[in-house]
């Protein structure tokens, strides 16, 4: 996998120069609340929100290098100087490097299901990584998602709805029509959408079956080591 990067309109380094957590202000100095989309895709949302919402500042993240150098382009072209973006994987990057209890919203719009098993680590929502997402939220913090499969919709409404920290709405829709280049093109095919809206009331509870599937792997570790 090509090295992580940071970027803002008018600079761009590694990430791993960069300490952890990661200083957000120095990149993006001012009082804004934040707002972070992981996977932004092509970007739509994330390009439209930053210059509709100069006094926000944006964080995206995006682990397909050719996006993250189309919506830098577009970033810089626009001089959008609220926005920055990160290439890299998200659940690495919200382990290692981000830091937590920031963000006044957190975005996901149609992330890949990962049907298969094996590919079970990458995926945003299971009982062991939701806290990872939910981590970013400062409390009274939301969590705005979607997808088109209906199936993985569901799974996903009922992971959040087990939280004890959430209150989570079933949304049919958002005030400003479809958001991502995903969510117009399958509103046009009148594909069905599943909706979520979680509002984080407190900050750092965990999920129950996630601590402990954490605290089982930890178990079996220490019984391995004797
Ligand atoms: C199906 S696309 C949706 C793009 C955009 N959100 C939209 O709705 O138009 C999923 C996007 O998430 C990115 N992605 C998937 N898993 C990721 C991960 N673990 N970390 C960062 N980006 C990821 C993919 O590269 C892709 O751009």
């Amino acid at each position: 996998m090509p090295p992580s990067l940071i970027a803002v309109a008018e600079r761009q380094e590694p990430l791993e120069a960069q300490p952890a957590p990661l200083p957000l202000a120095d990149w993006l100095p001012g009082e804004g609340a934040w707002e972070v989309e992981l996977g932004f895709g092509k970007g739509r949302y994330l390009l439209r929100r930053a210059a509709e919402d100069p006094g926000v500042r944006f964080l995206g993240i995006e682990v397909v290098s050719r996006y993250y150098r189309m919506v830098r382009r577009r970033m810089r072209l626009r001089g959008l100087d609220n926005l920055m973006l990160l290439r890299g994987e998200a659940l690495y990057l919200l382990a290692t490097t981000l830091p937590r209890g920031f963000a006044r919203a957190v975005h996901v719009y149609f992330p890949d299901p990962w049907p298969k098993a094996r590919h079970q680590k990458r995926r945003l929502f299971e009982a062991d990584t939701v806290d990872l997402v939910l981590g970013l939220l400062a409390p009274g913090g939301r969590l705005f998602f979607a997808t088109d499969f209906s199936e993985y919709g569901g799974r996903v409404g009922r992971l959040l709805a087990s939280h004890p920290d959430l209150e989570l709405t079933r949304r049919r829709g958002w005030p400003e029509g479809p958001r991502t280049n995903y969510e117009m093109k399958y509103e046009r095919e009148g594909r069905p959408i599943v909706r979520w809206e979680a509002r984080c009331a407190a900050a750092g509870g965990l999920h129950p079956e996630g601590r402990a599937a954490v605290v089982a792997a930890v178990a079996r570790d220490s019984d391995d080591r004797e």
